[in-house]
């Protein structure tokens, strides 16, 4: 139950614990509400015992919490006053090498390159593009289910949710059948990013000597996919690293995000079995909203960052030049201006679809329409044919304090002919 009055100690709780993601099961609301309602533009310091595992970065500079939607809707449409590029856009203080890594990222990029390059990445991702693509996406969903159906139980995060997305980026970039695999374990040691550097050898690494492989073929080989445009398009002129990075951002953007999304879908249907019997009610009816209410209510990337580029004020609080914004969008979509009751689990919410779960502006995510298409085949095959599917023990949240992701969720259900 989110109180009205909140205590000093909560108002002085920080972001940055690792521990508040698990322990919360999500992000923390009760925060979140209680800085919304007494200080919407909040002062988070940084932690002496905060070290993130990340290669390249460190934590030294504290930043402003955003937990109102008008506000993390202003400042993610105003890229000129609020910066992807200057220093990054995740909420880490970056080295040197890491930041230049962060500006040819094309999520990095200074604002008119940015446009030019999403420009050019449309078309890709056009409702006509992937219409293309859709029967593909169906015989892949149907497939990842067949395996599972089968038997009476899965591990549903890496036996499902984390296949289809990887699987969708290989047909997209055009990856062989055989490198699949290879994509799916790399994806999912990307994914949990926070403990990145406890690997032997960067994943990152490894996902970059994977798209130069791939980068070769296709300029030995061009094709109509999207890695073969990246690397053979003479006009957009990408360089090597540039096109590297590409693959590597859509590696890691169109895969936890979906995945993620899929197993807290199966996660909130146990838990709110009146909705589930509601969905079941009518699966075509209830299907699309029941999906931007999973969006809005877990909110996978739970922030980015932003640099204030002048003296300023966000929401009526000043803010200075090369000050640290985080962009709270689990906050955003419970903000009860916007949402109404917004901690209750509603698949018949009117304005579900508003939420900010793909961010907004001119970064807005260029992956959302495949993402939407993506969990509503795959969540309808699981919905239709393995419909009583139950949690078995309780699922693992990752310790993160930028995805809120489950990363273990055994299920079981009858088990259905393939
Ligand atoms: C449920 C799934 C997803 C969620 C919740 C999600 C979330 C987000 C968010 C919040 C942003 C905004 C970043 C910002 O404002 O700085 C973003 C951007 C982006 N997303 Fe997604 N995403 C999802 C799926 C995908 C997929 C499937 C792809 C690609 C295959 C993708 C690729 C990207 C890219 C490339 C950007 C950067 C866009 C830009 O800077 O212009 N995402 N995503």
């Amino acid at each position: 139950m989110i109180q009205s009055a909140h205590s000093a100690d909560l108002l002085s709780a920080n972001i940055l614990d690792p521990d508040i993601f698990p322990a919360q099961r999500g992000a923390p609301h009760r925060l979140f509400d209680a800085w919304r309602t007494a200080d919407p533009v909040h002062w988070n310091p940084v932690t002496p015992t905060y070290t993130p595992d990340i290669p390249g970065s460190s934590m030294t500079k504290g930043f402003w919490v955003l937990t109102r939607y008008q506000d993390v809707f202003d400042v993610s449409r105003d890229q000129d006053l609020f910066s992807s590029h200057e220093d990054g856009f995740v909420i880490w203080d970056l080295e040197e090498e890491e930041l230049q890594r962060q500006r040819a990222n094309f999520m990095g990029m200074l604002p008119a390159d940015h446009q030019a390059v999403k420009q050019f990445l449309m078309p890709a991702f056009s409702a006509r593009a992937l219409q293309a693509l859709s029967p593909q996406i169906d015989k892949l969903a149907k497939e990842i289910v067949d395996q599972i159906a089968v038997r009476e139980r899965c591990e549903f995060v890496f036996d499902v949710a984390s296949r289809l997305p990887v699987y969708t980026f290989c047909e997209l970039m055009g990856i062989p059948e055989q490198m699949r695999e290879r994509v799916v374990e790399l994806g999912n040691a990307v994914a949990d990013v926070e403990t990145r550097g406890a690997h032997e050898v960067d994943p990152t690494f490894q996902l970059f000597g994977l798209a130069q492989e791939i980068a070769e073929q296709k300029r030995q080989t061009p094709d109509g996919s999207l890695m073969s445009l990246l690397v053979n398009d003479a006009a957009l002129g990408l360089s090597e690293m540039a096109v590297n990075m590409f693959f590597v951002v859509f590696a890691i953007a169109g895969h936890e995000t979906t995945r993620s999304t899929a197993a807290h879908f199966i996660q909130l249907m146990a838990a709110h079995p009146d909705q589930y019997a509601l969905l079941r009610s009518d699966v075509d009816g209830h299907l699309e909203n029941a999906i931007e209410e999973v969006l809005r209510y877990t909110s996978t990337t739970t922030n980015f960052r932003r640099t204030v580029m002048a003296d300023t004020e966000i929401g009526g609080t000043p803010v200075r030049k090369g000050d640290k914004v985080y962009l709270s969008y689990a906050a955003a979509n419970r903000d009860p201006s916007v949402f109404a009751d917004p901690h209750r689990f509603d698949i018949t919410r009117e304005n579900a679809r508003k939420h900010l779960a793909f961010g907004t502006g001119p970064h807005v995510c260029i992956g959302a329409r495949l993402a939407r298409m993506e969990l509503h085949v795959l969540l309808k095959q699981i919905v239709t044919r393995i419909p009583d599917f139950q949690l078995v023990g309780e699922p693992t949240w990752l310790r993160s304090i930028w995805f809120n992701a489950i990363t273990n969720l055994p299920i079981c259900y009858t088990a259905s002919a393939a």
